[in-house]
């Protein structure tokens, strides 16, 4: 029994979030186990109508009655500012401390990658992106502003204890997962000062993996280079904003945000599972946004949950999809969104 709440949110958040609900309806009911499935409404609707995004005791809620949250999307062009996403997405993030972003990245089909002679054993990397620190924290402010002396300042935050943990969870999965090499992506060039912290820990804490090869690169270097070796890289370590950029970066590697899942974790506490796309304003409401980017999402929260065969009964149904071409016209498919939850529960109660 698992008690999931899912804030489906805006654009193409919505359409996809419905699909992985369905999907996951249909595993369980084959599957025989228990879900429940709770809509929580924070979209941009509902914060234009109310101004209010998330209350406290909503933040709180979320903290201790649920196993986790599935997200689709926050972003709305009628909130330029961002500040329902900021209050629900970093809200959910900083609150519950998730401070993993894991974030895999694997090649399902030659045929996606717009790169040439790419295999699809050549990429499968995972980053682990830290989550609760860097810019993201909103240290700093806007002095004279409007005007021609207006200054910005957001302080890169870093700490010894915030830098550890997620290297530490990097070095961890290679060696629970059998994977071969930890790279670390900073900016310890220009940073001295943060890349100096950055790569203190990483080789204090690297050396209590003997097992696992370590290598640090400049960010910059580091997205030339995976785009030109994308089968060197294995699990990728690295700071909040480099991390987020990497990411999408990644999925380009593989077939695009369509296909990208992601997960926000702090051992102990209810996991926040997301694509790592957004709202997609730009396709919004037309029946073409890819929903296997959420369903894989909805996959890796049912691993974490605990549920591993449940997890690759999607994976496979989804790996299936992709094979005969099941898929939106991003994947060179001619499905609709909906279609697509169509064809994987099909493929789920057939399987
Ligand atoms: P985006 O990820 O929404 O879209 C980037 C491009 O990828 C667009 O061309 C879009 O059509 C395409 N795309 C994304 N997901 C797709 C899918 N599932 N299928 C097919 N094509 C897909 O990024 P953006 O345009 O920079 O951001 C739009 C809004 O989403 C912004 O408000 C942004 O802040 C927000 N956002 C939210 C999250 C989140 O809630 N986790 C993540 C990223 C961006
Ligand atoms: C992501 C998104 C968010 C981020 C935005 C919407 C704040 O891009 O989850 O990758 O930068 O973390
Ligand atoms: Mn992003």
């Amino acid at each position: 029994m698992a008690r999931i709440a899912i804030i489906a949110g805006d654009g193409i958040g919505v359409e996809v979030t419905r699909q992985a609900a369905r999907v996951l309806r249909c595993v369980a009911a084959e599957a025989g186990l228990e879900l429940e499935l709770v809509e929580l409404d924070h979209g941009a609707e509902r914060y234009l109508r109310t101004g209010v995004a998330i209350t406290r005791e909503e933040l709180a809620a979320l903290e201790t009655s649920y196993d986790a949250i599935l997200l689709g999307a926050l972003g709305d062009p009628r909130v330029p500012d961002h500040a329902h996403a900021r209050e629900v997405l970093l809200g959910l993030r900083f609150r519950l401390d998730l401070y993993v972003n894991l974030r895999p990245v694997r090649l399902y089909d030659a045929a996606f990658s717009p790169l040439k002679d790419v295999r699809p054993e050549d990429v499968d990397l995972v980053i682990f992106r830290e989550n609760t620190e860097g810019p993201y924290v909103g240290m700093g402010g806007i002095f004279k502003k409007g005007t021609a002396d207006e200054i910005a300042i957001q302080e890169d935050v870093n700490t010894r204890k915030g830098v550890e943990r997620i290297v530490r969870a990097a070095f961890e999965f290679a060696h629970a997962n059998g994977r071969r090499r930890v790279t670390l992506a900073d900016k310890a060039n220009a940073m001295r000062y943060v890349g100096g912290l950055w790569r203190r820990v990483f080789e204090e804490v690297g050396a209590e993996y003997p097992d696992i090869e370590r290598e640090a690169w400049y960010v910059d270097a580091l997205a030339l280079d995976m785009v030109l070796r994308p089968a060197r890289y294995d699990v990728i370590v690295t700071a909040n904003l480099f991390g987020d950029i990497l990411s999408d970066l990644a999925a380009a590697l593989v077939g695009g945000l369509g296909l990208a899942p992601s997960a926000n974790l702090h051992p102990g506490k209810p996991g926040l599972f997301e694509p790592v796309h957004g709202s997609a304003p730009d396709i919004a409401g037309q029946d073409r946004a890819n929903p296997l980017a959420a369903v894989l999402t909805a996959a890796l929260m049912l691993d974490q949950l605990g549920y591993g065969r449940e997890a690759a009964r999607i994976e496979a149904a989804v790996r299936r999809s992709i094979e005969l071409r099941q898929c939106t016209p991003d994947l060179g498919g001619e499905l609709g969104t909906e279609q697509v939850g169509d064809w994987l529960c099909r493929e789920l109660r057939r399987a």
